[in-house]
């Protein structure tokens, strides 16, 4: 498959087959996904593949009322835990089939970045800070691409993230460390290949940004 296919058709999979995946292709993939690109090639990711029933069951019990809290909150017509929104919203008991069955889930990847090696260049601004995401998103997404590649479907999730202190000790999170991710990876039930996305004159403009619209 040419990378524009695959970037292009590299959808969401949140149904997996019984099959395992074997130790084997999980390292093949990380062995891949190692090849982003980070600030200063520090390559500040750790992860953890995690096997133990009981700390999966940990994650889930805390990422399921994160998930309600966002249901909620969306219900309301507001971009749940966005920037300059307060959440006043009820949580909401809708089902989440990944979380409720992680103990099925045939791989389940937690992605730490290491803080004292990311250089937070807007960390000083008087908003949330982003560009540290951009040393170890790449790290995730090249991940689901090899991912797609050895027969895999999976997807990045990060409800985990709002419960970071609470699942810490679960997972052994080094101090000065952020969950950055959760993953999960299977073989697909069904692979999404038509994804819906904006197109690019929605969200591109000459010059600047609130300059006339690129049309290419
Ligand atoms: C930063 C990030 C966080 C996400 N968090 C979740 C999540 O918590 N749960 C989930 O089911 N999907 C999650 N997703 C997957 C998105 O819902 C998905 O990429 C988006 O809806 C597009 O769907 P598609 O890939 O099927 O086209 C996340 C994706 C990203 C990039």
């Amino acid at each position: 498959m040419d990378i524009s296919t695959a970037i292009r058709t590299n959808g969401s999979v949140r149904g997996f087959t019984a099959d395992p995946v074997a130790d084997a292709t999980v390292a093949a993939v990380l062995d891949d996904a190692r090849f982003a690109p980070s600030g200063g090639n520090r390559q500040p990711w750790r992860v953890a593949v995690v096997k133990d029933q009981a700390i999966r069951r940990t994650m889930a019990d805390l990422m399921l009322p994160v998930w309600r809290e966002y249901v909620g909150a969306n219900a309301t017509g507001v971009t749940a835990f966005a920037f300059g929104k307060s959440i006043d919203a009820t949580p909401i008991d809708a089902p989440n089939a990944l979380v409720e069955n992680i103990h099925d889930i045939p791989l389940v990847l937690a992605i730490a970045a290491d803080l004292h090696h990311i250089a937070l260049m807007d960390g000083n601004l008087d908003r949330p800070p982003v560009t540290a995401g951009a040393s170890i998103y790449p790290f995730c997404w090249n991940l689901l691409l090899s991912a797609r590649a050895h027969g895999l479907g999976g997807v990045m999730t990060t409800f985990l993230s709002r419960a970071e202190p609470a699942v810490a000790p679960a997972l052994g999170l080094p101090a000065g460390h952020a969950l950055a991710a959760v993953i999960f990876l299977g073989v697909p039930v069904h692979q999404p290949t038509k994804l819906s996305r904006k197109p690019v004159e929605s969200f591109t403009t000459i010059d600047r940004f609130d300059g006339p619209a690129f049309a290419g």
